[in-house]
Parts: structure tokens; sequence; C-alpha cells
């Protein structure tokens, strides 16, 4: 079997959750009383801006108030002290990953902490609320910002980054994320298909759970610390 040099992570909204961000599917999930097609689709945008922009800016000033957990900080280390190439993926939305230190790292859902203008295509830093129809700071024209977020029926951010690095993966790790939702649910597959190895570290199996190789099921905060040492050697 190959050494392992180059490692994609994947992580979702699990390893977030001990910060105190809610995941999106469990019992208190984001989506629980929302249907996705309300909140996160450019239809829901069209129809109920008000909607829309109220969900995203409460979840942009909840960041204020969490902190990343131990596997992102590990994460982050693991990042810091890897010599070979290596790429965080995350579906997450928060800056948990990027606030512990992480920096070979990708939002392929898009970020909280962006606005995205629907005039110019420019993208904005954004710490505030959207719901005022602030200008946009780049081409100035009112009212044309939303959340610089991928909705349903969008395509994924890099992706071409992605798949490149997936092709050269000796292995790849998914983290704390259910595989309901496409291409990144597709990603161990493509993995496994240029050869890497595969690795699941969750709470519960996920719908992806049998395209592993191996599957350890615990919270991130202790599985993502265990696996880092691990390959750190600490
Ligand atoms: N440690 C590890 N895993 C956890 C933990 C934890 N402490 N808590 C929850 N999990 C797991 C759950 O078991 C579940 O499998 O995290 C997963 C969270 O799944 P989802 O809520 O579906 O979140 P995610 O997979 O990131 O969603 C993917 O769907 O709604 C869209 O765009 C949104 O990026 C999101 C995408």
């Amino acid at each position: 079997m190959r050494p392992i040099e180059n490692i994609v992570i994947l992580t979702g909204a699990g390893i977030s959750a001990e910060s105190g961000l809610a995941t999106f599917r469990g019992p208190d999930g984001l989506w629980e009383g929302h249907r996705v097609e309300d909140i996160c689709t450019p239809e829901a945008l069209a129809r109920d801006p008000v909607l829309v922009q109220t969900f995203y800016d409460a979840r942009r000033a909840a960041l204020a108030s969490v902190e990343p957990n131990a596997a992102h900080r590990a994460l982050a280390r693991l990042d810091a002290g890897w010599k070979g190439e290596l790429l965080i993926v995350t579906q997450n939305v928060d800056d948990l990953h990027e606030r512990a230190g992480a920096q070979r790292m990708l939002h392929m859902h898009g970020e909280l902490k962006s606005a995205l203008c629907r005039r110019c295509g420019g993208r904005s830093e954004w710490m505030d609320t959207l719901i005022d129809g602030p200008a946009c700071p780049a081409c100035g024209a009112p009212g044309g910002l939303r959340p610089d977020i991928v909705f349903f029926g969008e395509m994924p951010y890099q992706m071409e980054r992605i798949e490149a690095a997936l092709e050269d993966a000796d292995l790849f790790v998914s983290i704390g994320t259910s595989g309901a939702v496409y291409p990144a649910a597709g990603f161990v597959q493509t993995a496994r298909h240029y050869g890497a190895r595969t690795l699941e570290l969750n709470l519960d199996p996920s719908a992806g759970s049998h395209f592993f190789d191996k599957t350890r099921i615990g919270p991130a905060s202790r599985l993502v610390v265990q696996w880092v040492d691990s390959l750190l050697g600490g």
C-alpha cells in the first residue's frame, strides 16, 4: 500500500456541533421547522427575501458567540505540521476552521462572513446584517447583496481544485457529515477510484458509510484529536 503523503479532509456540520452550532438534519437541526426549499434556494430568496436574509443574518450573528473546538484545533495542528499536500474542504459556512488556524482549506458551500453582489458579482467580507439592503462595497448598488452561500441548485465553489486534490489523495477523511448532499457525498467514491484509503469519523454512520474502508463512530472532539495524534505521532 502506498505511503500517505497527500490528504484530503471533508468536514460537515458535525465538526462544529460541539462548538454549539446546530447541524442541519439532527433532531434540533437547522432545517427542522423550515423546508430547505423555503430557505436555501435562489427561488426562496426571490420569493421571500426577508425570510432568507433573516435566517442567514441570525446564523452570521451566532458566530460571535461560538469558538473552535478541539476537532477544529486538531485539524489546524495537522495543517501546520503535515509536510505533504493537505486540503481541508469544508461544507460549513461558519469560520471555525480558520479561527482555529487552518490555512490549507476552502469553503465549498460559501461563507456566512461574505456577501455576494447580484449586480456586479463581487464578494465582500461581511460581518453585519443584510436584511436592510445595504449597498455593495464593490459597485455601490443598493439592495443587491445576498449571503455568499451556495444554495441548492447552484454549483459548489472550487470544484476543479477539489477534484484535482481527490485524484492525488492517498488518504480521504470525512468528518461530521451525513453524506446526504452531493457532490460532497460522492467525494469518497472519487478518492477511492483514484486509489486513496478512506476513513469516516462521525457520530452516526453516514448515508455512504459502506464506501469507506474504515468508519469510527463518536464525537469529533475525541476522534479527530486521536486521528491527528496518530498521524503526527503525538
Ligand atoms: N461529532 C461528529 N459528528 C457529529 C457530531 C459530533 N459531535 N454531531 C453530529 N454529527 C454528525 C451527525 O451524525 C450527522 O451525520 O454530523 C452529521 C451532520 O449532518 P448534516 O446535518 O446533514 O450536515 P452536513 O452533512 O454538513 O450537511 C451538508 O447540507 O444543508 C446542506 O449546505 C448544507 O453544507 C450543508 C450540507
